[in-house]
């Protein structure tokens, strides 16, 4: 008999904890973890250092096509390029929801998901679609959300490098673009369990997760 493939999707907005809860649930899975977020920047890294443009969508999708990108759990190459620190910073998060709407990029980074998963015979991906579109028939659909004010506080928290207030303008701004693109927009899948991470610790958030599973 085959093994079943087995997926959790995790997707919300930014700051809503994905990342964490992800890497915290596939470890006590024993599955792996895809930072599904991490590939759409570094679309948008290679297309800076490419010197592409933003308006250019068909340059931007031959960057997605010939651009090798591989995620081994929390450092992420280019190329052969390490770019973990780079697709971090500010000039990717600006531009890559620009990235991340053209739909030949999703879709070579769709295929990509989907492989990278039967490779291993499942995982834990994170985004913004995985659940509605990527694996539509996943184990476990997970929306994960928090207010705006945490949210906007846990990124200012990681990115030293600028204010609160600039961090929750530009998380506004980019939740505002990833939920009303035309492709694949930031949305609960209906058989989603919603989550308000707001209040609750990681580990909360896990358990209630693994209990849910079964
Ligand atoms: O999770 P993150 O903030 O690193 O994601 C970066 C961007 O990539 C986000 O603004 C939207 C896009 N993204 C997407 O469109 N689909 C996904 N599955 C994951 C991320």
């Amino acid at each position: 008999m085959e093994e079943e493939v087995r997926v959790i999707a995790i997707d919300g907005p930014a700051g809503s904890g994905k990342s964490t809860v992800a890497r915290q649930l596939a470890e006590r899975l024993g599955l792996e973890y895809l930072d599904t977020g991490a590939m759409y920047r570094s679309v948008a890294f290679a297309a800076m250092a490419r010197e592409v443009d933003l308006d250019d969508s068909a340059g931007i999708v031959e960057v997605a096509r010939s651009s090798d990108i591989r995620i081994d759990d929390a450092v992420v190459t280019v190329d052969g390029v390490d770019v973990t620190t780079q697709i971090r910073g500010p000039e990717v998060t600006r531009s890559v929801s620009t990235v991340a709407a053209i739909s030949g990029v999703r879709e070579v980074m769709r295929v990509r998901q989907r492989a990278w998963v039967m490779e291993r015979g499942g995982g834990v991906l994170e985004g913004r679609d995985i659940g509605t579109v990527v694996f539509p028939d996943a184990n476990l659909k997970v929306y994960l959300n928090a207010s705006a004010e945490v949210r906007a506080e846990r990124r200012a928290g990681e990115v030293s490098a600028l204010d609160y207030e600039t961090v929750a303008a530009d998380l506004a701004a980019r939740d505002a673009a990833d939920s009303t693109r035309q492709h694949d927009p930031l949305i609960q899948a209906p058989d989603a369990i919603h989550i308000d991470t707001t209040l609750l610790s990681i580990d909360q958030v896990v358990d209630e997760l693994i209990a849910r599973l079964g």
